[in-house]
């Protein structure tokens, strides 16, 4: 049965949300990183992400001037990582060196891969639209790296105020 709601109520039961680390590196050769829900494939040929990315974060600047930037698939273990990644801006201070994130060069684009994370999708720019409030950049998947231990998780948003954990299935 449905009971008509407020938008608002009824996002409340979205969760679990996916959560990704997008990393970027500025022209003077500045790593960062941030954490983002809005997320989600935008074509399966060529593979493309889409991101919802407010103008005031440091990595809408950054994927502005080059055009380029990492989608990162967090880990089980990263939840601590994400969070701080999400919770203070890149302009000032260097974020992947205060939460102690191992990074790598990525195969072609200039932003660094995580060697942590369970997945990374370097991506270039393809275009920028603005539908409502949020800009959504989308980008297209030019290489891919996966973690070698298969048996690693993701981590989620499970909950309001940025709550994270993994996602366990059920076996019946
Ligand atoms: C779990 C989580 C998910 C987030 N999702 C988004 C998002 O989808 N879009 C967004 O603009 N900010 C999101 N944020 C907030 C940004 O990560 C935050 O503003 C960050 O400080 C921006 O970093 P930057 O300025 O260094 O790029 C999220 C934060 C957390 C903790």
């Amino acid at each position: 049965m449905q009971k008509q709601t407020d938008i608002e109520k009824a996002l409340l039961r979205k969760y679990p949300e996916q959560v990704v680390l997008v990393t970027t590196r500025n022209k003077e050769g500045k790593n960062n990183v941030m954490a983002v829900g809005w997320v989600a494939m935008a074509s399966s040929e060529p593979v493309m992400f889409v991101l919802g990315i407010d103008e005031q974060a440091c990595t809408y600047q950054n994927i502005i001037e080059t055009k380029e930037f990492v989608v990162s698939f967090p880990s089980e273990k990263m939840a601590k990582e994400t969070l701080f990644a999400g919770s203070v801006h890149g302009y000032n201070r260097d974020k992947i060196k205060e939460a102690g994130l191992k990074v790598q060069n990525a195969e072609i684009v200039n932003a660094p891969i995580l060697v942590d994370a369970v997945a990374n999708f370097e991506c270039r720019l393809v275009e920028i639209t603005k539908p409502g409030d949020c800009p959504l950049i989308v980008g297209e998947v030019v290489a891919a790296w996966e973690n070698s231990n298969k048996k690693l998780k993701r981590l989620y948003t499970v909950g309001k105020e940025h709550k994270l954990a993994p996602v366990r299935v059920i076996k019946k």
